[in-house]
This record gives structure tokens, C-alpha cells and sequence, in this order.
């Protein structure tokens, strides 16, 4: 049976996705960087370990990753899933779990890496925004990406209604991802996402009708 770790900061929708899909593997520990957060209380109330190593008791960020890095090898992970963790990791950390570190981003990357996607993709008037899961890399929401969900940008979508949306497909691309991973169809080859064996495409991706004018 594989194993695997989530890293979460706070609510934590992402990861009640994972722990609640039935994935082919045992969720070895839930770890926050942040102390008393739902996401917490969330994996506790499933009989899952749980961890909080505050950021804000570390000088500096490699410091902080080592434990963090260090408190994850412990529990000797096959992969270690990020769900909503805002904390940029060092490229030592990165390094160290390549081809086993998963991100989810809510937007179609590389389109609006950073914080306030959906705000980002209003202002810039796209017409389809979504979700990606990728291999983590030293860049900021960069690496090979493995799978995207889009969704429609509506006329009168605001940053919480298009968020909602994005999020909605966010429950459904993750699992899918992290299981690939777990049955070994899913690697890291030289930089390349490498897939094999039937992969179901569901999901979300609408395109907009063109209106001739
Ligand atoms: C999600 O939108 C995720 O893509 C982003 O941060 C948000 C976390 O939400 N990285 P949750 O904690 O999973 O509910």
C-alpha cells in the first residue's frame, strides 16, 4: 500500500477531497503550517494523523523546510500532495521530493501563478479559467503540468462565484491525479509527465459558444 502525506495552511476543501475519494493508498499524516485550522480539525474528526510545524517559529525558510522536510520523510511518503499550502518551498525541499510533490493551482497554469487567481483572471477578461495539477518544481506554481480542468468565465461572475466553480472541479481533478500516482501509472520522467493505461476524461472543459455579430 503507498503512502502518502497532505500539506495544507487552512481550510483545507482540497484535501477532505483526497482523504474522502477512497484513493489506493494510506494517508499517513495531514501536516499545517498553520495551528488551529479547519483542514485540521477536518482530517482529526477521519482518524488521520495530524502535525502543525509553524512557520513562525523558524529564523529562516530553509530552517523551517528541514523540519517540515524532515517531519514528512518520518512517515517515509510515496508522495506528498500540497492542498492549499502557502508557503513557498526552497529548492532544497523541492529537490528533495521531486517526482513525488503534487501541487493543485486554481487557475489554467501558466496563466495566474501566485494568490488571487480568480481576481486575476476577471481583470484580464479570459473566457476560461480552471485548475491545474502539476509536479512541483523550484518555480512558483511552475512544473510540469499533469491535468487542467477549465470552466466557463460567466458575464456576471464576480472573484466568489467563479472561485466556487473553479473549486468544484478542484475536488474532482485532484483525486483523480493523486490516484494515477498511487496505482503507479503516474511518474516524473526527466522533467516530462509520463501517463500510462486508460485515463477517463470527465470533467470540465467548455468551450463558449462563438455569437457572430
Ligand atoms: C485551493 O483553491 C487551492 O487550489 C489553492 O488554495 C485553495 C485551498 O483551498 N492552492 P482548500 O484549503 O483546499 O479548501
Amino acid at each position: 500500500m503507498k503512502r502518502y502525506v497532505i500539506l495544507i495552511s487552512g481550510r483545507g476543501s482540497n484535501m477532505e477531497s483526497l482523504l474522502d475519494a477512497g484513493l489506493p493508498g494510506e494517508c499517513a499524516l495531514v501536516l499545517s503550517n498553520r495551528p488551529a485550522v479547519a483542514g485540521l480539525d477536518a482530517a482529526a474528526r477521519r482518524g488521520i494523523a495530524t502535525a502543525v510545524i509553524d512557520h513562525r517559529g523558524f529564523a529562516s525558510r530553509e530552517e523551517f523546510d528541514a523540519a517540515l522536510a524532515a517531519e514528512i520523510e518520518r512517515h517515509k511518503p510515496d508522495l506528498v500532495l500540497l492542498a492549499g499550502f502557502m508557503r513557498i518551498l526552497s529548492d532544497g525541499f523541492v529537490r528533495r521530493f521531486e517526482g513525488r510533490l503534487l501541487n493543485i493551482h486554481p487557475s489554467l497554469l501558466p496563466l495566474f501563478p501566485g494568490v488571487k487567481t480568480h481576481a486575476q483572471a476577471l481583470a484580464a477578461g479570459v473566457r476560461l479559467h480552471g485548475c491545474s495539477v502539476h509536479f512541483v518544481t523550484p518555480a512558483l506554481d511552475g512544473g510540469p503540468i499533469v491535468a487542467q480542468a477549465a470552466v466557463p468565465v460567466q458575464a456576471d461572475d464576480d472573484e466568489a462565484s467563479l472561485g466556487r466553480r473553479v473549486l468544484a472541479e478542484e475536488h474532482l481533478l485532484y483525486p483523480r491525479v493523486a490516484r494515477w500516482f498511487l496505482e503507479g501509472r503516474l511518474q516524473l520522467i526527466a522533467e516530462r509527465v509520463k501517463l500510462s493505461g486508460e485515463v477517463a476524461v470527465g470533467g470540465a472543459l467548455h468551450v463558449p459558444q462563438v455569437v457572430a455579430t
